[in-house]
């Protein structure tokens, strides 16, 4: 099987069809907005490192997104947030795929609630593991693929069968791709749940508030061994290439801001496929604290840095950010 002759999961979603047509303009279409979901169900609590941002328990969702959705809210990406209390952390982040845990939850109560909405989830081991690395570890502690990729397929088929229309693998484990593609092919979800690479990923400085987020920093070392290392264009491209090659619906190039020029390359090497950027947690506290600090007005500084991943070449737009933006856009059209 040809894993990436598989046209069906790029236009199972009225959204993913949008992402197809390569928008030039910003509007509510290109924003995918990240979830924190704790595994407190009734918890709502600020991430100090973001202002702004909360993780938010599964009974909580409502509330928060209701108003979102009415501004024109069309995709979210769900990150799990295992307290102690309530999962154990193990070698093999068994925790990820618990049926009563918040991922699961979260995708079953979104998808019920909003019929319209795409439910995008990311898939990785650090939140779950008890060493917070990406993958499973051999025990010399260098990473053990087969059985990380086999893990991340495991965890992406439950989520698929629990309603999550996009299946986002952050962990950057080599071939994952072909093994989730292959994972859903054999669970008969191949057609209808679209895989979006975090292909372009950077080993950067900039995901630090989200390790706070997310409770997932690394318990000893760091992720150098398979995140890509800044400086080097070479190997961005080999990675969204490769993606794409084993199936890839989407391609990500992560974080953004500092990284815009891959996402050229990669429009330039791969022009018929959706790229989204991802800003993250280092963009977002560094955009509101030069707002804060009278640098510019927060608006103008947001909507600067996300058009600019637009002009780059991206269709998606993965921001803290999403809840100001829709409310800007909606200003506009007053
Ligand atoms: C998990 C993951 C990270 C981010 C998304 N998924 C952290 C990391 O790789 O260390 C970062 C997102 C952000 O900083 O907003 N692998």
């Amino acid at each position: 099987m040809g894993l990436d002759s598989f046209l069906h999961s790029s236009v199972s979603h009225p959204v993913l069809r949008a992402w197809a047509a390569v928008p030039n303009t910003l509007s509510a279409t290109s924003l995918m907005y990240p979830l924190f979901i704790t595994s407190d169900r009734d918890g709502k609590e600020e991430i100090a490192a973001m202002p702004g941002v909360f993780r938010f328990g599964v009974n909580r969702l409502k509330e928060a997104l209701d108003p979102l959705i009415k501004s024109g809210l069309r995709s979210v990406i769900l990150f799990g947030v295992p307290r102690e209390e309530h999962a154990v952390k193990d070698d093999v982040g068994s925790a990820a795929e618990d049926p009563s845990g918040p991922v699961i939850l979260a995708i079953q109560l979104l998808r019920s609630l909003y019929p319209s909405l795409l439910v995008a989830c990311d898939v990785c081991l650090c939140p779950y593991t008890s060493h917070g690395h990406c993958g499973v570890l051999n025990a010399d502690g260098t990473i053990n693929n087969p059985a990380s990729i086999k893990r991340l397929a495991e965890i992406s088929v439950q989520y698929a069968r629990a309603g999550c229309h996009v299946i986002a693998p952050s962990d950057m484990m080599d071939c994952r791709i072909g093994a989730i593609k292959e994972g859903l092919h054999e669970a008969g979800l191949a057609g209808n749940v679209a895989v979006m690479a975090y292909s372009a990923k950077f080993a950067s400085g900039f995901y630090g508030p989200f390790r706070d987020a997310a409770c997932s920093a690394p318990a000893a070392g760091d992720r150098k061994r398979y995140q890509l290392p800044p400086a080097s264009r070479g190997l961005a491209r080999r990675a969204v290439i490769r993606d794409a090659k084993e199936g890839a619906d989407i391609v990500m190039v992560k974080p953004g801001y500092p990284y815009l020029d891959l996402v050229r390359d990669t429009k330039e090497v791969l022009p018929d496929l959706p790229i989204a950027v991802y800003q993250v947690s280092g963009e977002y506290a560094m955009l509101w604290h030069a707002a804060s600090n009278n640098v510019f007005t927060l608006r103008v500084g947001v909507m600067e840095a996300t058009e600019a991943c637009l002009r780059a070449g991206a269709s998606i737009i993965i921001t803290y950010y999403t809840p100001q933006i829709l409310g800007w856009l909606n200003e506009a059209k007053l």
